[in-house]
């Protein structure tokens, strides 16, 4: 697939709001790959795709996650916001043929993060988070963080998705606070 067939994909299945944070997480994404590195290509494709499945039915979503085996466990008390992610990656499988491993990991991991993320996954991740539309506290704080580093940035991404979450007294997926853990020790050993 093209990258402009995945915008048009991506064009007809969000609302306008969601079209143009996914144009902002692209660019955004971009400048962090000639920042940073990484496959310039596979970025932009996944960055465009990310938010493919925000819009499906929960249960829907649910559905194909549990039935992939993706997780030994039923994610369904996490809530909802993380499901449009894994089956995200699912689903631009299945419907529009994307193949590589490294943009469909990078869909799956958008929102929670993990342990181990690829230079792809953590670009995409981060910029998701830090794209110029985001205004939510934390974001400037990880935003600048990035301009030392990408790790700094998820690191204070993770931080305050958990911070966040744990204000509201909401689970919190296990893969956040692995990937918290291993930024965290990361810039213990730099100190
Ligand atoms: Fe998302
Ligand atoms: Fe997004």
């Amino acid at each position: 697939m093209k990258l402009t067939e995945a915008v048009n994909a991506v064009e007809e299945a969000l609302p306008l709001r969601r079209f143009e944070h996914t144009m902002r997480v692209a660019e955004t994404a971009g400048e962090l790959a000639s920042k940073y590195g990484g496959d310039a290509d596979a970025v932009q494709m996944a960055a465009v795709l990310h938010d493919y499945a925000k819009y499906r039915d929960p249960e829907e979503m649910l559905q194909e996650i549990n039935r992939s085996g993706m997780f030994a466990y039923d994610i369904e008390g996490y809530g909802t916001e993380i499901l449009h992610a894994f089956a995200g990656a699912l689903l631009v499988e299945k419907e529009l043929n994307i193949r590589s491993s490294v943009i469909l990991q990078a869909i799956a991991s958008h929102t929670t993060g993990r342990a181990g993320m690829s230079l792809e996954e953590k670009i995409v991740f981060l910029a998701d988070y830090i794209e110029p539309g985001r205004t939510f506290p934390g974001a400037e704080k990880a935003r600048e963080a990035s301009r030392h580093s990408l790790e700094a940035g998820c690191l204070e991404a993770c931080a305050e998705t958990i911070r966040f979450l744990s204000g509201r007294r909401l689970p919190i997926f296990p893969h956040t606070f692995e990937a918290y853990n291993e930024f965290a020790f990361m810039q213990l050993s730099e100190r």
